[in-house]
């Protein structure tokens, strides 16, 4: 790891040390002042105006993340009188009882050398400005600091969440927590809770017992835990929207109930990813009755006004072959399965609305039928959100944020729920309540899952709240890799995932070329990770690329010299720091191999580092052009744009993850280099 630190101090040697330039996200605005506000062993908290209990634990979380950073024990105090010298938070008021998506999320945070004023409408606006004031934490030699600043903010839009799926692995409630707490820390405040799907349905049902005892593999969450789930959601200012995947996706609920289905064929749990043809059967009453009875079990579990009832993939391959729902169907004058899933879709929305819950649905609920009140959520593609938007649906952006492509933060961070030019009217924008990231479990476990939502998920929580002109990349960057940081001391393993699997799967070995190599390479996109191999929920997931992170720190290193290179083909310093970086990678190879003759698990690193050592090299030779202006032979730069494109591909289970960037160092050196 050597090189990457040196590397690193090379290219951080131009960061802004000012705590202000870390926030993310970035504030709706920022009034700083030349002083500071000492955070030492005096310090107090002082609540003037409304307080509760979720108040004074939001404050008691934060005199404990004060002592973990100051490394010093604070007076636990929230006195009532005010003074001089203290934290002073003043609220207004508790805020929605359950929490709305017009909860009012602003606050003001007034720091100077004699003390600190937090305002807010609502708690939950308090709890934001705790995370900024956490994050604006100083020091210098001898002491801890808060800038003097004025920070008025408050979010772009109000519907900023991550999905996280339990179905295809299970997330234990510790997972779930992490998650909440990261969440929390950049101010989102959506948990979208995807519980049911082919692979297992995850609640603890008691109406209908079968489908957690025989659809789960018994990995479910309690009553209890869901309940502990959603009130520790709630002390963070998040709510939780759950997910029931009906009428597809749906197989894990017939293997109890099989009655409900469209084929009554024996029906286990689907062990294989991708789309299962198994569906409710939505022409019986008594489907109803039994969904109605399960909703009616779950909605004092998830108080939130909405609920989603997914409706996406739905084929209708066991309807058309069911003669009698066939019939049924043309006997109710509904053309063909897309009218069948709207009828379905209309009965879930009666039954929810009875119980005051608004529905959500994937973008293939679109359909003249659908009731106007139905929250759209575009994952296909954008243009669904503004084709929901003008037929006058709200609607949520998660089509560009599906974190298991395994796309650069950069590549999050440019996607918009209202794009420039999207042609629709103000009213019709206002109608785009936000989005949500996506991290469906296929192809990650509770042990890899904070290193495949973090840092990433930091730039579509940031597009979320921030101003739409904040969209300086670099200042991402820097500001993603200090997010990690602050996401492991809170407890998530953002970073010491790979190395924790990686003692897992090379006992008593050195292991330092790997997490190397890792600085250079990632996992691939969705479904590529498996060398050709159908892989499914059996699999145990403890491969290398399992240890891998997505978007490694060498992938942007790399391509912002290269953006300055093609600015200055003769900017010295940027070509000797590449340079460093691509001779550690060539040098590696060696190291890496001898590790991957030691065991099978280390093997699945050889093509992948045979093929970064190779990019490497091609970006050595671009930067020897570029260094002494020497012409390459005709036909140079095309022969090796054609070689790159095979690393483009993954090399068996991992990709190299800065071929595109060389590719553009060769694009540079040719243009540049007669
Ligand atoms: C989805 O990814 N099928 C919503």
């Amino acid at each position: 790891m050597r090189f990457f630190f040196v590397a690193l101090l090379v290219l951080g040697a131009g960061r802004s040390s000012a705590q202000v330039a870390s926030l993310l996200p970035v504030p709706q605005s920022v009034r700083e002042r030349d002083s500071r506000f000492v955070v030492d062993s005096t310090l107090r908290f002082v609540i003037t105006g409304f307080r509760d209990g979720r108040l004074h634990r939001a404050i008691d979380r934060t005199i404990s993340r004060l002592e973990q950073r100051t490394g010093q024990p604070l007076a636990h105090r929230r006195d009532a009188s005010s003074g001089e010298g203290a934290v002073v938070v003043e609220v207004v008021r508790a805020g929605g009882a359950v929490q709305g998506v017009d909860e009012d999320e602003g606050y003001v945070l007034d720091i100077s050398a004699g003390g600190v004023a937090l305002r807010a409408e609502t708690v939950v606006g308090a709890m934001r400005g705790l995370e900024t004031l956490l994050q604006l934490v100083s020091n210098d030699s001898s002491s801890f600091f808060l800038p003097g600043l004025t920070i008025t903010d408050a979010p772009r839009f109000p519907w900023r969440g991550l999905l996280v799926d339990a179905s295809r692995h299970f997330m234990p409630v510790d997972q779930i927590k992490r998650t909440l707490d990261g969440m929390s820390m950049v101010k989102l405040n959506v948990l979208h809770w995807h519980l049911s799907d082919d692979q297992g349905i995850r609640v603890e049902s008691r109406r209908f017992p079968k489908l957690h005892l025989l659809g789960s593999d018994g990995l479910y969450y309690t009553q209890a835990q869901i309940r502990d789930v959603v009130a520790y959601a709630r002390d963070r200012g998040i709510r939780v929207v759950p997910e029931f995947d009906m009428p597809g996706h749906s197989t894990a609920w017939f293997v109890g109930y099989p009655q409900y289905s469209a084929q009554r064929a024996p029906i286990a749990i689907r062990r294989e990813w991708g789309g299962a043809d198994a569906i409710f059967d939505p022409t019986r009453e008594a489907t109803y009755t039994f969904i109605a009875r399960f909703i009616a079990e779950f909605v004092p579990l998830f108080p939130d006004a909405y609920w989603h009832i997914g409706g996406d993939e739905v084929e209708g391959k066991h309807w058309d072959s069911n003669p009698r729902i066939v019939a049924w169907r043309k006997r109710h004058g509904l053309r063909d399965n897309d009218a069948l899933q709207a009828h379905f879709n209309k009965r879930l929305s009666k039954i929810l609305a009875a119980h005051g819950r608004r529905m959500v649905g994937w973008d293939e609920v679109l359909h003249p039928d659908l009731p106007p009140n139905t929250v759209v959520q575009s994952w296909r593609g954008t243009q669904y959100l503004a084709d929901a938007a003008t037929r006058g649906f709200s609607g949520l952006l998660s089509a560009p944020w599906y974190l298991d492509h395994i796309k650069p933060a950069a590549d999050y961070y440019v996607a918009d729920p209202v794009p420039l030019f999207d042609g629709l009217t103000a009213a019709q924008q206002r109608l785009i309540l936000g989005g949500e990231a996506c991290m469906w479990s296929e192809y990650i476990t509770a042990e890899s899952a904070d290193s495949r939502i973090w840092p990433r998920l930091g730039a579509v929580a940031e597009r979320l709240w921030s101003p739409r002109e904040v969209t300086d990349v670099g200042s991402l960057y820097n500001r993603l890799d200090i997010l990690a940081g602050r996401l492991e001391a809170m407890g998530l393993r953002v970073q010491s995932h790979s190395a924790r699997l990686l003692r897992k799967l090379a006992p008593g070995l050195d292991v330092t070329p790997i997490e190397s190599l890792f600085t250079a390479v990632q996992p691939p996109s969705f479904g590529q990770s498996t060398n050709g191999k159908m892989m499914n929920q059996r699999d145990p997931l403890s491969r290398l690329v399992d240890a891998a992170r997505p978007d490694p720190p060498g992938r942007w290193m790399t391509e912002r010299l290269v953006r300055r290179l093609a600015l200055n083909a003769a900017d010295t310093p940027a070509r000797d720091s590449l340079a460093v970086l691509f001779a550690a990678w060539v040098k590696l190879q060696p190291s890496v191999a001898r590790l991957g003759a030691l065991s099978p698990t280390l093997a699945q690193a050889l093509p992948v580092n045979n093929a970064l050592a190779r990019v490497a090299s091609i970006g050595l030779e671009a930067l020897g052009y570029l260094g002494t202006g020497a012409r390459p032979q005709p036909g140079w730069s095309e022969a090796l744009v054609t070689e790159l494109q095979q690393y483009d591909k993954p090399q068996e289970t991992l990709r190299v993850a800065i071929t595109a960037e060389v590719r553009k160092l060769v694009a540079v050196a040719a243009v540049n280099s007669h």
